[in-house]
Order: structure tokens, then C-alpha cells, then sequence
């Protein structure tokens, strides 16, 4: 199958058992204060907890398909409601919307899990996930004053944000899970 893709696809999928050390390095590359195997294997485990990875194919390598993580979401569904926990793109993918394509498989597999309402975090000086989410019909519904610590030390305040999904889901909107995205061959400069 992997040979019918056009290098620079991007697909985003489950993450599977073998996925864990590329989501803790992937993880890494994307926060200052990363998040173990054993934390993310943890929260895997959680009920109601499930992860995804965008996997970029460059095309085969010496007769093997190589694919390259490039990004991740991680969530847990409790009843009605979904929390996002993480997501994060590698710095080189950034801007392809890799992140847009991450954030709408979530949304579609917490509503397949029963969930209504989507909440986040989000680090009031996170600008460029704000706008992430407010595309994708998140709003602002609460402030938590210096929710997140910084590796220096400082603390900076995080908004709530919430969603409705199933007033933003079209309905049958569960083709974003796979659905390949061209994010073109090589890294943003
Ligand atoms: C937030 C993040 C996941 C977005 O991923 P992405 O693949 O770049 O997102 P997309 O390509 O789908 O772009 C979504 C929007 O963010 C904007 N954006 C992406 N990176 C940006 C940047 N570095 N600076 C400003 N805007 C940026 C895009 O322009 C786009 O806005 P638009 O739709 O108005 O054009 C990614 O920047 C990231 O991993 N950041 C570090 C980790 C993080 O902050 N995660 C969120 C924690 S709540």
C-alpha cells in the first residue's frame, strides 16, 4: 500500500505499540519540558486515552518505505467531553498544516467516542496555536492564571478553550482519520 503514496504524503494514524519512543522524541522537539515514554505510555493508558502520529513518507530507501514522524496529538474522552493534551508538529514541518490535519482527526475520533465538547490549554502567549484552534471553532471560556511553568522558571497564565463538535463536525466528517495530506517534499526553511 505504502508504495501507491507519493513521497511528501502525509497521513495521520493511531499511534500504535511500537510508536512510543518516536512520540517522546517527537514530544521533545516540541516542548521544553517534555513528556517521557513512561508519562506518555501512562496517559495512553488512561481510559478513554488515545494518541496519533502524522507520518511523512519520503519514498523508499533501498527497497524500504521510510516514514518519518513529524507530529503528534494525544487526548483522552471521559463521557461526553474530550481534552486535547498535547499536540505538537516538529519545527521543520510547521506551517503545512500538519497541526490543522492533527487537531481535526482528534475532534472526529473523540466525537466517534461519544464525546459533545472538545477542551484545551493553551498558553496565553501561544499566538500561533490560538489560532490553530479558533480555526477549527475552539473559543475562549476561562482563564487559568499561571497554569504553566516555564523551564527558567517564570509562569505564564493558560486560556480554556472549548468546541462544540458536533456544530463543527460536518456530519460524517470521520474521513480526516488517513486521509493523506500533501505537505510537499522538505522541510519549511
Ligand atoms: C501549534 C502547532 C501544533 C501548529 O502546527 P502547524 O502544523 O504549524 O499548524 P498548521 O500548519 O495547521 O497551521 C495552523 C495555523 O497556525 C499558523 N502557524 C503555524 N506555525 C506558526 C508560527 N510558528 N507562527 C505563527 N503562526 C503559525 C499557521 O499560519 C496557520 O494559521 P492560518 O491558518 O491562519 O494560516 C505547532 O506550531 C507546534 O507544534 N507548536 C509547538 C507546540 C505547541 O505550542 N503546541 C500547542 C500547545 S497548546
Amino acid at each position: 500500500m505504502l508504495g501507491l503514496r507519493r513521497p511528501g504524503t502525509v497521513a495521520v494514524k493511531p499511534v500504535g505499540p511500537f510508536d512510543l519512543g518516536r512520540l517522546a522524541r517527537l514530544h521533545r522537539r516540541c516542548f521544553s519540558e517534555p513528556w517521557s515514554r513512561a508519562d506518555l505510555a501512562h496517559l495512553l493508558a488512561l481510559p478513554g486515552g488515545f494518541g496519533l502520529i502524522a507520518r511523512l513518507y519520503e519514498g523508499g530507501l533501498g527497497g524500504l518505505d521510510a516514514l518519518r514522524g513529524v507530529g503528534f496529538a494525544i487526548c483522552r474522552v471521559t463521557r461526553d467531553e474530550s481534552e486535547l493534551l498535547s499536540l505538537g508538529v516538529a519545527p521543520p514541518w510547521r506551517g503545512r498544516r500538519v497541526g490543522s490535519a492533527l487537531l481535526r482527526a482528534a475532534m472526529a475520533r473523540s466525537r466517534e467516542a461519544g464525546a459533545t465538547l472538545m477542551f484545551l490549554e493553551v498558553a496565553v502567549d501561544n499566538h500561533a496555536a490560538q489560532r490553530l484552534y479558533a480555526r477549527h471553532g475552539f473559543e475562549i471560556v476561562g482563564l487559568r492564571p499561571d497554569y504553566y511553568q516555564r523551564a527558567d522558571g517564570s509562569r505564564v497564565g493558560a486560556h480554556t478553550m472549548r468546541c462544540e463538535l458536533d456544530r463543527v463536525l460536518a456530519p460524517g466528517g470521520r474521513a480526516v482519520l488517513g486521509a493523506p495530506l500533501n505537505a510537499a517534499a522538505g522541510p519549511a526553511s
